[in-house]
């Protein structure tokens, strides 16, 4: 299994057990964004956190330097979790997803978005 595999499929098994067990929330909805300092990621960041029934956990390599995020996190509707996540760091993904299971208990949906424009 590649590097890639073994850490998308830690992020699958998370997304598994948050669909597999009851609701005990309204609507709230968990959804980490990697790569969300600035361009999709942000945009992403932006939409969902319109909504206050959402969950939004905006990773970025460098949370202190996120300002873009922390001034949008003044006046979103739902609550802003900005997180150190590089997507390259197999080790520090395995550690977001566990943080993530263990402060919301679930993952609806994760946008792998980080990355390069092509
Ligand atoms: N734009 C397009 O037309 C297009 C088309 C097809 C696919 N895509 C894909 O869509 C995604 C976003 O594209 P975009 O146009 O929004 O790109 P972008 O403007 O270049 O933004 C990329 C974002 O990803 C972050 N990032 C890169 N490597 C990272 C890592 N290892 N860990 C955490 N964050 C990382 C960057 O962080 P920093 O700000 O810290 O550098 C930046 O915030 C990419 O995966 C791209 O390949 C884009």
């Amino acid at each position: 299994m590649s590097d890639s595999t073994v850490y998308l499929s830690e992020w699958m098994s998370l997304m598994r057990s948050g669909m597999s067990r009851p609701r005990t929330d309204t609507l709230q909805h968990c959804s980490p964004v990697t790569g969300s300092n600035r361009g999709i990621g942000f945009d992403l960041v932006k939409a969902f956190s319109a909504d206050s029934n959402n969950i939004v956990i905006a990773g970025v390599r460098d949370p202190a330097s996120a300002t873009a995020l922390q001034e949008l996190s003044k006046t979103a509707k739902a609550k802003i979790h900005i997180a150190n996540i590089d997507a390259a760091d197999e080790e520090g993904n395995r550690a977001a997803a566990k943080e993530i299971e263990q402060t919301f208990g679930r993952v609806d949906v994760l946008w792998a978005n980080a990355g390069g424009s092509p």
